[in-house]
């Protein structure tokens, strides 16, 4: 079921946003989501499962319903014998936003109430985040950073275990280009035992990328090359190269020549994988933070790109055989000729 609200309705229920958590959080807690979800299932089944009184479960339900979460089917005077049935995926949705882990919770660390009530000073460049920098510069800053990014790899680490054979099986080496603390390419490692791994990242970032190693048990095949991507060209003798949620930090032109660069250090034949949340009315909404937050940070450029634009860069950079893999975020590959 798809709804589209007039912008009324949907400013109602953002104004209602933490009621509107409330009660998801409390659907999730009382395991009401469960039943829902393979529905349908009668009110005073439910009510009578979780003991709780019918009529206030009634508006409970339109509470949810009103979000476009339940479909509902009314049965004559009788409200015990609505029926509903949940959206697929929606227990999974709540739980990944309330419970442990929650990419949503984790951002509320930053200090985005600097521009809070203050945004018309921050369009006009008179206040600015402070103690966020982009990239991080001290150790301290790294190693937040890296940890935050860490727990927002899920769709990746999903993505690329889904096609993992077609990625890797005839591929040696890979350099995972600002590769974080090197928890995806652990990943990678973990479903690719004959692969070995470097991941490529600005020198501080090297004691978060022993961590992992040592964490991960992949103490020969991770390996970390520290490097700032502006100052020297990318190293070689690697026959894939990926780059995870770092592109979109950098303008086009930028963009652009990183992907060269990449191109210019992979074998012939080499494999080029990019990943991020490409754009779409879903990614748009759930990167609502980071607009908002980076409204404050001019160093971060923060482009939601359409993935025609990796596409046809690849294309016009010289790879061939393009292909954008499906994934909750998409894999875009594609390979370096071979002579
Ligand atoms: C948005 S994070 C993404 C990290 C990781 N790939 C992920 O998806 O979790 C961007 C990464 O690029 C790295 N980076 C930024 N500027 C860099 C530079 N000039 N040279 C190398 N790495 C850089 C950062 O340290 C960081 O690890």
């Amino acid at each position: 079921m798809t709804v589209t609200l007039s912008p009324r309705a949907l400013m109602s229920l953002l104004v209602n946003g933490p009621r509107a958590m409330d009660v998801l959080r409390t659907a999730l807690d009382l395991g009401l989501l469960d039943t829902l979800e393979p529905g349908p299932v009668r009110l005073d089944v439910l009510a009578a499962q979780l003991g709780v009184l019918p009529l206030r479960l009634y508006k409970f339900l339109d509470c949810i319903e009103s979000l476009g979460f339940l479909h509902r089917v009314e049965s004559g005077d009788d409200i015990g014998a609505t029926s509903y049935r949940a959206v697929p995926g929606l227990r999974v949705a709540v739980d990944a936003v309330v419970g442990p882990g929650s990419t949503e919770q984790d951002r509320e660390r930053y200090p985005w109430q600097q521009l809070h009530g203050r945004l018309a000073e921050s369009l006009r460049g008179e206040i600015s985040i402070d103690g966020f920098a982009w990239p991080p510069k001290t150790a301290a800053q790294t190693a937040e950073f890296e940890r935050s990014m860490a727990l927002g790899l899920g769709p990746a680490i999903q993505a690329v275990r889904r096609h993992s054979s077609r990625l890797w099986s005839d591929r040696r080496r890979l350099l995972d280009v600002g590769g974080g603390d090197g928890t995806l390419a652990a990943h990678i490692l973990d479903s690719a035992s004959h692969l070995r791994a470097d991941v490529f990242n600005l020198p501080a970032v090297a004691p978060l990328v022993a961590a992992t190693r040592e964490a991960r048990g992949h103490s020969d095949r991770l390996g970390f090359i520290g490097g700032d991507f502006f100052a020297s060209p990318l190293p070689r003798g690697y026959d894939a190269l990926s780059f995870v949620r770092v592109l979109h930090d950098w303008p086009n032109a930028v963009a652009r020549e990183l992907v060269r660069h990449a191109y210019a250090a992979l074998e012939p034949g080499g494999l080029i994988l990019i990943c991020e949340e490409f754009r779409s009315p879903d990614r748009l909404a759930m990167q609502f933070f980071w607009s908002y937050f980076l409204i404050g940070v001019d160093s971060s450029v923060s482009r939601l790109r359409e993935v025609a634009f990796y596409t046809e860069l690849l294309t016009e950079v010289g790879f061939h055989s393009v292909a954008v893999l499906p994934g909750t975020w998409e894999l875009v590959t594609a390979y370096k000729p071979t002579r």
